[in-house]
């Protein structure tokens, strides 16, 4: 009802100031049925009418998803896409190249197939298609919902101008160990700032109508639990009790699903003994049952058929049902929904309305896309809505505001290093990244390509002129020779200024199936940095990588380090600028950042212990009492840096926090949950900047809650603002509260405000601020 009044509203507004022939055409697209997304109740009258003209087998069809072109995982289900997809035996198939390539395989669904289904053709577009922006770890550290939203958006217009209508993204898994390679593709530790993530990507990749061409369906993924593998080790095993998956793990897939992520994708773990892709708990009591999902349950690659090697099953067929009956409704790539599902209902161990039921979500998703009016991607088009400028401009503005300056100590005149100054000399620029065009790019790039990239060796040549600009590689990236080593230091030894250029390889070391046991530089690279720092020149160290790295001995001797993870097509540009200050840094990390690998996992919303460390000072011997405390005696317990934490170019000073009211209640607090309008409370604190530049700052609120059924984080972060201050300006920062702001997980599951003693923080990062204090009563 409501979407055919929203089309005639359409057609009406479009009358009043187009010209007839426009008119026409957008007449002629409003006929077109438009949904609210993909839940659109309108959308069940045209799919039961063709699930009823389904047969068994052409339903299983629905439900099979192949990958063709480009494998990302082992094998890539079957081969002989052409002939099943004119039986109806493929709803979906990924990794098409091109329009022509996803066009070739759509004619023969829509022509030659007995009921005309279209393809979804699907696709890991992470952070960009040919436009790469940041990895999506740097597009968090951002901390900007709406750049994150633009540059989905872009992802959605480039993506469906090659037929792809579905991406494998966002990926919301909560990453706190950053020995995991999936840390890089994640929004880092925090639920809170995970969620509004999630939910930025999803509203631009799926943009205001669904089934608008240049739309595409948004997967979150992947569903659930996955960045706890144990040990950081990607595809182990998860345990998670159902009070911390509740509070930290699922609020992200719940935000995505909240703002119509159209598709989910199950994940490779077991979650407390149950693969999360045969995991009726999740899938269906969560899922389905709580949260009301609509859309499409995917599996991940395989992970149907790697119910075997879990042990949960001991051949495809036991898979295959267990995995349709937990509510997984396509099997991508294991071919077992495709070699078995038809014969378990015949012979009565998987009910047909199962089946159908994951059929209607299928279709449902499919007819809200509008592939039905248009399955087929214009071919003349696609080339033009790559690298389009605009789009350029966005990958430049998001690199800049990704990176993170973690330290800008005193430079040769007594002031920070950074930024340099136009007259900065002859600067040498080392290292194997910093001619690097390829891993700039980062892991899942898509169709991005080394061509596109501006190095940050060009940009500095650009910049300042070859004359001014020497190379030296030093090194590769994992190994090195003493040769290469010492011609970097005789390189060095002749400019003013160093820049080096060091890290991971974006492809091999990060990503899925990446996982790291070591945190440090690999190589020679540790080896590099000491000798160039030797030198005794100032030294800027940029960091390029897919998670933090321990670095202690950097972060002790080098004057300025900045993360800049892999930055994208624009990287040069976008780090250059701000090397010289055109742009001032406003990243701020989303993980925190570990001092040794053993520390891992680490996130500074955890909970207290019933012994909190006084001191893990490691300088001073631990005495009796402080010995047996939750700490370690060969490192400190905090992190190198904490969760939120980015310098700028200038300096901020925060006023204490205070708050609107000092006392609440909790039944009234109840009472208002969920309806997402009451304002219970202000919290402010004033911000200055008191340095001499203007500075954007991500000015962040925190709460602690104690008193309650369930042990509480010592902090939870709840608000973040971007607010711009010239130099010396004061503002005051307000954040004003929900319920949910004060909500927990309690000892029955459930989801309320208890009575607590609150603290309250307004401050820079999760380690800074003097809180204000208020109590809920019962
Ligand atoms: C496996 C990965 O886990 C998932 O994130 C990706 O979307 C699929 N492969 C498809 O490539």
């Amino acid at each position: 009802m409501k979407a055919s009044r929203s089309a005639l509203r359409f057609v009406l507004s479009a009358c009043l100031v187009l010209p007839l022939a426009a008119v026409k055409a957008q007449t002629a697209a409003a006929v077109a049925p438009q949904y609210l997304g993909v839940a659109d109740p309108a959308l069940d009258a045209r799919v039961e009418p063709l699930l009823r003209t389904m047969t068994l087998d052409e339903k299983v069809g629905q439900l099979v998803v192949y990958s063709t072109g480009q494998p990302t995982g082992p094998g890539t289900g079957r081969t002989d896409y052409e002939d099943m997809i004119a039986k109806g035996q493929i709803g979906a198939l990924f990794n098409t190249t091109d329009a022509r390539d996803a066009n070739k395989y759509q004619r023969i669904a829509v022509e030659k197939s007995r009921l005309h289904i279209p393809i979804l053709f699907g696709l890991d577009v992470i952070h960009g298609l040919r436009t790469e922006f940041p990895i999506p770890l740097g597009l968090a550290s951002t901390w900007d919902t709406e750049i994150v939203e633009k540059a989905a958006r872009v992802a959605a217009r480039e993506s469906s101008a090659i037929g792809v209508r579905w991406t494998f993204s966002p990926m919301v898994d909560i990453s706190r160990d950053a020995r995991w390679g999936r840390m890089a593709e994640s929004a880092g530790e925090d639920p809170f700032l995970g969620s509004a993530i999630a939910a930025a990507y999803v509203r631009g990749y799926q943009g205001s109508r669904l089934d608008a061409h240049d739309s595409i369906a948004a997967c979150v993924k992947h569903y659930v639990g996955y960045g706890a593998a144990e040990g950081g080790r990607d595809y182990n095993s998860t345990e998670i009790s159902e009070h911390t998956l509740r509070q930290f793990y699922l609020p992200p897939f719940r935000a995505a699903i909240d703002a119509g992520s159209a598709t989910l994708m199950s994940a490779f773990n077991s979650l407390n003994g149950i693969p999360t892709s045969a995991n009726p708990f999740t899938l269906k009591q969560i899922l389905r049952k709580e949260w009301g999902f609509r859309g499409i349950a995917d599996s991940d690659w395989t992970s149907v058929g790697e119910l075997i090697a879990h042990g949960i099953a001991n051949d495809g067929a036991t898979a295959a049902r267990k995995a349709i009956l937990a509510g997984v409704d396509m099997d991508m790539v294991s071919s077992l929904y495709h070699d078995h599902l038809a014969r378990l209902v015949q012979n009565g161990q998987v009910p047909e309305s199962e089946i159908d039921e994951s059929v209607r979500r299928v279709l449902r998703v499919k007819f809200a896309l509008g592939l039905f009016e248009h399955p087929y991607a214009d071919e003349t088009k696609e080339a033009a809505a790559m690298l389009r400028p605009e789009h350029i401009q966005l990958a430049r503005e998001a690199a800049e505001r990704s990176f993170v300056l973690l330290k800008n100590s005193a430079g040769p005149r007594g002031a920070p290093l950074l930024p340099l100054s136009q007259s900065v000399g002859i600067v040498a620029v080392i290292g194997p990244l910093a001619s690097d065009t390829t891993n700039m790019l980062g892991s899942w790039s898509a169709q991005g390509k080394p061509e596109d990239v501006i190095s940050l060796q060009s940009a500095l040549t650009a910049k300042i002129g070859k004359e001014n600009v020497l190379y030296g590689k030093g090194s590769g990236i994992t190994d090195g020779s003493d040769q290469e080593i010492e011609d970097a230091v005789a390189t060095a030894r002749k400019a003013d200024v160093l820049i080096l250029a060091l890290g991971e390889n974006a492809y091999e070391m990060t990503g899925e199936g990446s996982s790291r046991a070591k945190l440090g530089l690999p190589g020679r690279q540790q080896e590099l940095l000491e000798k160039i720092v030797a030198t005794g020149k100032p030294v800027v160290l940029i960091l390029f990588s897919g998670r933090p790295l321990t670095l202690p001995w950097a972060f002790e001797h080098v004057p300025a380090v900045m993360a800049a993870w892999f930055p994208g097509i624009q990287a040069g540009p976008a780090l250059v600028s701000t090397l010289f200050g055109e742009s001032n840094p406003s990243g701020r990390l989303v993980v925190s950042w570990p001092r040794s690998v053993g520390q891992e996992p680490l996130y500074y919303n955890a909970l207290n212990t019933g012994r909190p460390p006084g001191t893990t000072d490691l300088t001073r011997p631990p005495d009796r009492n402080s010995k047996y405390m939750s700490r370690y005696i060969d490192e400190q317990n905090t992190p190198q840096f904490p969760f939120g934490y980015g310098l700028s170019y200038t300096t901020l000073r925060y006023g204490p926090t205070t708050t609107s009211i000092r006392q609440l209640n909790a039944s009234d607090l109840n009472a208002a949950l969920h309806d997402g309008q009451h304002k219970v409370l202000t919290v402010s604190a004033q911000v200055t900047n008191t340095g001499t530049r203007a500075a954007e700052e991500t000015v962040q609120l925190y709460i602690g809650l104690r008193g309650t059924s369930t042990a509480q984080p010592v902090r939870a972060l709840k608000g973040f603002q971007k607010i711009t201050l010239a130099a010396g300006e004061t503002k005051n920062v307000s954040f004003t509260l929900t319920p949910e702001a004060l909500a927990i997980w309690n000892d029955q599951n459930q989801y309320a405000v208890e009575a607590a003693q609150v603290k309250l923080w307004i401050s820079p990062d999760s380690a800074q601020g003097t809180p204000a204090e208020l109590e809920i009563v019962p």
